[in-house]
Parts: C-alpha cells; structure tokens; sequence
C-alpha cells in the first residue's frame, strides 16, 4: 500500500481485483468525488476568479470561461479522469501505459510529464496564496479587521505583502502541512473534514451573498459580472478565460489523472465530471456575487489583481455582526479547500517518484518540498523586493501563472483531447464512458470541437488570427 496518495485503512480504499498490478482504488464514487472535488474547488474559485474577471472587464470574461468549461473544460474532464483510470499508475506511467495499449510512440509519456511539471510549478505559488489565507484566519480571531474601510483594508494586506519573512512564515507552513498529509497519505480523518468543510463553504459563501446584499451595490455587482461588454477583452483575455477554466477544473495538472487511477470500474466518469463541473462552477459564480458588489460599495478597484479577495473581505467581516467569527470560519474553511488542492497538485510528483525509484513517499515528498520551498521563494519575492524585476512586464509570480494556466495547461489539454478521441480505439472509449447520445456528444466534441477551440485560441493569444 506505500504507494499511492490513498489512506491506509480498509475504509476508505480497497485492493484492487481483475488482477490488476497492486494499485488501490477508491472504496466509493462518493470518496472519488469528495476527492476530486476537494482538488478541484480551492483558491481557483474564490481567490483566482474574481481577480482574473476584475483584471479582465467582468462579463465578456465570464462568459467566454463558462463557455471553455462547457465545451472543452467538461469533455476533458471525463477524459483525463478516463486516462488515468485506464493507466492505472502515476501520469507520466499512465501515458506510457495506454502508449503501449494503443500502439503509439512512448512520447506520449512526456503528456505525462508535462502534468507532473505543471502541478509542480502551480504549487509554488499555490502555497504562498494559501498562507495568506491562512495568516487571515488569525487576522479575523484577534479583531484586527473591526471597522475597517476599504483603504485601511488595502493597508492591512499591503503590509503582509511587504514583509517576505511573514509570507515565507505562512507558505511554509502550508507547504508542511500539505507534505506532512500526502507524505502519511489521505487519512480518512481529512475525508471526514472535506466532508464537513465543502457544504460549509458553500453555507458560508451564501451568508456572504446575503450580506452583498445588503450593501445596496448587489445590483452593480451582478452587472458587471453578467453583462458581457466585449470591448473590454483582448487576445490574451480570452486565452486567460481558457486557462483558467482549466485551472479551476484542476485539468492537465496531472491530479484527475493520478485521482481517476484509483477510481474503480463501474462507477460513471460521465455523472462524476458532470458534478464536478456544476459545484466548481457555482462556489466561482458564488464567490463573485459576494466580492464585487463589495468592490464597488466601497470605492475599490475591480482590476486590482491578486490581492482583490483579501483586500474586499475583511471589510465585511469588519461591519458584519460577528465578523470575527465569521471572518475566521471563512478562512478556515478557505485554507482546507486550498489544502485538498495543494495535495492533488503534488500527488502526482510524489506518486511519480515513488512508482519510477522506489523511494518512500516520505523521502518523495523531503525531496519534492524542498526544491518547492526554493521555488516559491520567487512568487514570495514577486510581491515586495523583486516586484520591478519584471519580465515582459510580469513578475515572477506573473510569468509562473502565465505560463502554466495560459500555455503549459491548455497544451496539455490539447493533447489529452488528441489522444483520447484520435488515439484511443472507439471501442476502448466507448468501455470506459459508456454508450448512447451523451458518449456521442462526448465523442464529437473532444474529436472536433475542444481541439480545435484551443488552437484557435492559441492562434488568437499570438496575434495570428483575429
Ligand atoms: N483547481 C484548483 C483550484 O481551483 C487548483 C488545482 C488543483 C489545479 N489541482 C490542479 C490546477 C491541477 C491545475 C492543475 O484552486
């Protein structure tokens, strides 16, 4: 059982049978989908979202995202998770694996690895958001955000930022903890609070909704957030919509394949992304109604950048009758979603490493966080005193994102779609999705339609075309 990112008790995994090498696999559909939507809901949703919508002009961004997850983010979805079901080991084997079975070039290996080398570098930055997350959970606990306004607000963070021995601090400590889980494997004792802490978050994020309501700007909010004006979007925000739509999905990271290598036979990939697609969705679409009505109510700035979440909530938590309370629980809950994250983003490094030099996960994941610590030393830097080092006028944090959501994933998912619809014998598919319309529309759309799409994007992010 040392292998796999699963828990070690009977409960949660059970041996795999058909006579399959040693893998383990998830008990239920239910653990796969509380895993998987574990990875996929985190800061992408409530961090990440409304910032990129701010920077981007609200709803023309909006709606071409929800459009890159309906036709390209879903399809792919179904299809990573059915890779690694069939690979049935880490994804750079995985690949290998089904190169072998579909009598292709082993090449396809390195559509493995460039997952692996994604999640990898997402994580670097990945952590040091979460420690901001994490420092505010403190923050809210002792009061420091009472009464604040929108400019003592932008202060408060402003400071945090500054300081790297604070940001280091914090990142570091996620990082621990993300190892420190990974490295005993997912206990049932952290399924049990993914259990509680998702329909919690979703609570939470309602109470917010309600208080945006109450600022007399929920209007605005909405506005700006479903009123397309397209004007406002350029090459590169259209190819932002589409890498954050696999960003948010958590796609070509490596993870949902890693997760659909343990997922059992008869269980429907199809209901299971499905499911996915539609929580993920809304806790972004949530997170959005809450943050912009507060922007505006308090005269900020839409397109500000990273900061927009953490500079917009304590002002609510510091007017909300027992905001501290609720500040805290929030943030809490915004550290666990980013955990279960954090862990499918280097499960797959560790998962690989395991598998390919038979280390212990303990020695995989020692020496995977530590040249992680290293690396996000940059995005720490990014914010204060590497700031004007700046690279096609991004910092290193800048360039980090740019890369892996804008280029590394999408060319990823272009692949996974190639190799899914064009690769893979009909028959082969058709076993692991099922039949009927839905395998059809599924068929059709990741031959002909998700390919397509994200080249033309790519054509358009560099000017070729449009
Ligand atoms: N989806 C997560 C979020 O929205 C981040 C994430 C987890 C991810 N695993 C991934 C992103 C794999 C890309 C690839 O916060």
């Amino acid at each position: 059982m040392e292998n796999t990112g699963l828990a070690d008790n009977g409960n949660t995994v059970v041996e795999a049978s058909g006579g399959r090498p040693a893998q383990l696999q998830w008990s239920s559909r239910l653990t796969f989908i509380l895993a998987a939507t574990g990875s996929a809901v985190g800061l992408g949703n409530i961090w990440k979202f409304p910032y990129v919508t701010g920077v981007h002009g609200g709803g023309a961004f909006v709606l071409i995202y929800l459009a890159c997850i309906l036709v390209i983010g879903l399809p792919l979805l179904m299809a990573e998770v059915m890779l690694g079901r069939r690979g049935r080991q880490n994804p750079a084997n995985s690949m290998a694996n089904l190169a072998r079975e579909f009598k292709v070039s082993r090449h396809w290996r390195l559509l493995g690895w460039l997952g692996v080398v994604s999640g990898f570098l997402i994580l670097s930055f990945y952590t040091v958001v979460a420690g901001w997350a994490l420092s505010y959970i403190f923050d809210s606990a002792r009061g420091a955000f009472d009464g604040l306004s929108g400019e003592q607000a932008g202060a408060h963070f402003g400071r945090l930022l500054a300081d790297p021995g604070a940001l280091i601090f914090w990142g570091t400590l996620v990082l621990l903890i993300t190892l420190g889980v990974v490295a005993r494997g997912v206990k049932q004792g952290l399924e049990k609070a993914v259990n509680a802490m998702m329909p919690g978050l979703f609570v939470l994020l309602l109470v917010l909704v309600g208080y945006a309501m109450t600022t007399g700007f929920f209007m605005q909010g909405l506005n700006f957030l479903f009123n397309p004006d397209f004007s406002k979007l350029s090459g590169t925000s259209i190819l932002v919509a589409l890498g954050h739509a696999f960003f948010t999905l958590s796609l070509a990271g490596g993870g949902m394949m890693t997760y659909g290598s343990y997922l059992p036979q008869h269980v429907s990939i199809a209901k299971t992304a499905i499911t996915i697609g539609i929580l993920d969705t809304l806790v972004a679409l949530l997170a959005g109604m809450v943050i912009f009505p507060l922007v505006f109510a308090n005269g900020l700035e839409p397109g500000s950048g990273p900061g927009l979440l953490f500079v917009t909530l304590p002002i609510a938590f510091g007017q909300m009758p027992f905001g501290a309370l609720f500040g805290m629980i929030f943030f809490i809950m915004l550290s666990v979603a980013a955990l279960t994250s954090a862990i499918s983003l280097i499960e797959p490094a560790v998962a690989w490493m395991t598998e390919k030099y038979r280390v212990s996960r303990f020695k995989a994941c020692l020496m995977s966080g530590l040249v992680m610590w290293v690396l996000s030393l940059g995005t720490v830097f990014s914010f204060n005193i590497w700031e004007q080092h700046t690279l096609f006028g991004k910092t290193f944090f800048g360039v980090l994102d740019y890369l892996t959501s804008g280029w590394f994933l999408p060319l990823g998912g272009l692949f996974i779609a190639i190799f899914a619809g064009w690769v893979m014998t009909r028959r082969a598919t058709e076993q692991e999705l099922g039949r009927g319309l839905g395998y059809r529309l599924w068929y059709y759309t990741i031959r002909y339609i998700s390919p397509v799409a994200i080249v033309i994007m790519f054509l358009n992010a560099i000017g070729v075309i449009g």
